[in-house]
Formats: structure tokens, sequence, C-alpha cells
């Protein structure tokens, strides 16, 4: 697996959450949305704490040669990544994972999410515009704890709640006048569903979907699975999903499952 060396050229805060820019031009050209890395979060000469942690990419910006990370600080590795100063350099591992396969011929994409996860649906978003597709965001976070919505082109419609259980009442909500219509739900209205969840919200979520659409042809729905991935290539096997065809690793075999897979 890859392995850089990247500094780091810009830090905002907004609420809880900490944007780190970093200059990695190598990395900021083969990143896609839904990649991780797996960043080493203990100061120099330090081995605490030991392992790595995996961060889904917010962004990446070829010409720039950068990547984002959005840091929501739950635990003391990334509270002390979250507080590196500009000019620090990190060092991390990556990208896993294959993406999000966005199909060619989607106009109308629907991005839901919550949790640790959630930094790959911006990513997503701001990939998904440039490509000109209309895209709608739903995330759920505790408010200090949301995406900004600077982080997105404004064409994209952003709606937020404060719980999974709100962000699963929006995705069937049938009360939007744009871009949808009023006979419309947002699961009706896209051509493709990317999810960022963790891995108790899948069978709501799944039936969720499934009210939306009796039927749907692999690839309409993909889940990326938040979780810790401690190795990033298949050892410890920490990172273990059951699925349909059977237990699957989430950084070798996704962490993007196709959700009839999965619930
Ligand atoms: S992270 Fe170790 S096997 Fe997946």
């Amino acid at each position: 697996m890859p392995y850089y060396e990247p500094t780091i050229l810009e830090r905002h805060h907004g609420g809880a959450l900490s944007l780190l820019r970093l200059y990695t031009p190598e990395l900021a050209r083969s990143a896609r949305p839904g990649q991780a890395v797996l960043v080493r979060c203990a100061p120099a000469g330090s081995s605490d704490p030991l392992v790595r942690r995996s961060l889904f990419l917010a962004g990446a910006d070829p010409a720039e040669g950068s990547v984002d990370l959005l840091i929501s600080p739950e635990e003391r590795g990334l509270v002390w990544l979250a507080t590196q100063p500009v000019t620090a350099q990190l060092d991390l591992y990556g990208p896993i994972g294959s993406g999000f396969a966005l199909d060619q011929r989607t106009r109308n994409l629907l991005l839901a999410g919550t949790g640790s996860a959630l930094p790959a649906l911006l990513f997503m978003a701001r990939s998904a515009a440039a490509r000109q597709c209309a895209v709608m965001l739903l995330a759920a976070a505790p408010p200090d704890r949301l995406p900004p919505p600077y982080l997105l082109p404004s064409a994209i419609e952003y709606q937020t709640a404060h719980t999974s259980a709100e962000l699963l009442t929006l995705l069937s909500a049938t009360t939007y006048d744009t871009p949808t219509t009023l006979s419309s739900t947002p699961i009706m209205w896209a051509d493709q569903i990317f999810l960022a969840l963790t891995s108790d919200l899948v069978p709501a979520t799944s039936a969720a979907v499934r009210n939306g659409r009796l039927r749907w042809k692999p690839g309409f729905a993909s889940a990326l699975l938040a979780g810790p991935m401690p190795c990033g290539f298949g050892s410890c096997l920490a990172c273990t999903v059951e699925t349909r065809d059977g237990p699957r690793l989430r950084c070798k075999d996704g962490p993007i499952f196709d959700l009839r897979n999965l619930g």
C-alpha cells in the first residue's frame, strides 16, 4: 500500500470539526470518493496510540495537489491529529478501498449518511456535481458535527438531521419541492444512492430503500460501512462484516458494498 508524508497546508475549525488540507500530489491524483487513508496519530518518537486511524477522504484537488480530511475529534488520536499545525508533516498509508462507482448514466444522485464515513459523501458530492449530476445530500449528526455547507458547491441540495432516525425520515419524505416533485421522495427521484452508514443502520436503511423502490438493480444503492480498519490490508480481520455472500473484509472487499448484499 502506498505510503505518504504529506504536509498540512491549511487547517480550519468549525463547530467540533476540523478540516485539514494536506499537500500530497500523488495521492490527490489517485484518490477517489469513498476511499480512506490510515493516518498515524501520535507525536514523533511515540507509538501511543499505536493503531493508525482510518479516515475517509473529504476531498481531493489534483490541480492543487491536495486532499482534505474532515476530523470529528471523538477520541485522543483524532484530537491529536486535529490540533496539528500548518506545515506539520503527517504520515499515512492509502488509499484503501475502490471508492464509489458512479454510473455514467446517473443524472440524479442521492447521498445520505451519518457517522465517521460522512466526509466521503462530501468528496462524492463535489465529484458528481463536477460531472453535471443533480446531487442531494442528506446528512445526520449533532449540530456541531454537521459538515458546514461552504464545503459543498451551491448547486447541491443539502438537508440535515440530528439523528439517524431523522435521516431515515428525510430519505422517505414526500414534501420536497426541489429538485424532486411533491409526488416523489428522494429515493424515488434518485438514479443512484450512495450511503455512509454504521452497520446497525443497514436494516432500517435497506427497508427504506425497499419501500421506495420495490425492485432495484445491483449498483443502484451502495453503502460505505464505517468502522476501524487497523491494518488496512487484510491481515488482522478486525474489519469483518457479514454479507449475503458470507463474511467480507471492509478494507479489502469494501468498504463499499451493494446494499442488496447487506440487508
Ligand atoms: S483492517 Fe485488518 S483485515 Fe481489514
